[in-house]
């Protein structure tokens, strides 16, 4: 049996003002794995997300811990000293593309590797031969390559997200986790960030946690979702079971903000049941 990329066990997230943003949360994640994480603006995606990052600790409970790569990064509520260390196996991407726009992207890309060297080295910039070819390498893994030395904020936004996920890769990350990557994209930059991250997973064996907004992607990409309302998780299953019926059900008047702006209700359907039909 593969190993948990990622295991969370009662996790709950009580923010100030006691507000509840998520309630009790166990999840279980193989490695290899694509999931998506679905639910309406405020359902805690984000917040689930940044506590497998080891961004936020968890409510101190007794039975709550967060494991990633077999690690404990959290236990109880409180981050393990080696939080450091386990968080640089796992590669982060936001809605908000995150590079120095005054860098290039080579430079950019290059960060990724900062983790594993000496801070002065890394301040100054001073990257060796093979960091470079590193980078360069996946660079042209994502399609992006001629644009190496372009500045960052020059970039196009799909282009600037498929330079955070090449970052990713020269970091050596093998847990990819990313927030709502696809938010601010038209859908063909859209489709091609999601076919990299298809790509990472099938051909690399990397774990790709993916929040969307779009329930459309979740049926193409993942065949795994996980849908959360109000802090808890309604459902964790195959993609395929969420029709339309089934996400108003889950979700109210909520679900159609889960559906791309005019798409049709039919071509959210999965594939097998348009075909009985
Ligand atoms: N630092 C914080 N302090 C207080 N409340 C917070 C904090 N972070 C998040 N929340 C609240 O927790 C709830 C869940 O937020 P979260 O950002 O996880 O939702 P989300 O599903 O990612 O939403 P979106 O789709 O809009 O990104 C929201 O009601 C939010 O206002
Ligand atoms: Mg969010």
């Amino acid at each position: 049996m593969p190993d948990a990329a990622v295991e969370l066990r009662h996790v709950s997230k009580t923010f100030d003002h006691g507000f509840k943003a998520l309630k009790d949360v166990s999840l279980h994640v193989e490695e290899g794995e694509i999931v998506a994480l679905i639910g309406a603006s405020g359902s805690g995606k984000s917040t689930l997300l940044r506590h497998i990052s080891g961004l936020i600790c968890a409510d101190r409970q007794s039975q709550s811990f967060v494991d990633v790569a077999g690690q404990r990064i959290q236990d109880r509520g409180r981050l393990s000293g080696e939080a450091r260390k386990i968080r640089s196996k796992v590669g982060m991407i936001f809605q908000q593309f995150n590079l120095v726009g005054r860098l290039n992207v080579l430079t950019n890309v290059l960060t990724g590797t900062l983790g594993q060297m000496p801070r002065l080295r890394g301040t100054f910039g001073w990257f060796s031969t093979g960091q470079r070819q590193l980078a360069m390498a996946a660079l042209q893994r994502v399609g992006i390559a001629p644009q190496a030395l372009n500045r960052g904020a020059n970039l196009s936004g799909g282009q600037q997200q498929r330079a955070a996920i090449a970052r990713t890769l020269v970091q050596g990350a093998r847990i990819l986790i990313a927030d709502e990557p696809i938010a601010s994209l038209d859908p063909s930059a859209a489709r091609k960030v999601m076919d990299i991250l298809q790509d990472l997973n099938r051909n690399d064996g990397i774990t790709v946690i993916v929040s969307l907004h779009q329930v459309e992607y979740a049926l193409k990409y993942c065949p795994r979702t996980v849908a959360l309302r109000d802090g808890e998780i309604v459902y964790d299953g195959p993609s395929d079971a969420l029709t339309p019926d089934f996400l108003s059900e889950l979700y109210g008047a909520e679900s159609e903000e889960l559906f791309l702006p005019g798409l049709e209700a039919s071509a959210a359907r999965p594939a097998q049941e348009k075909a009985a039909a």
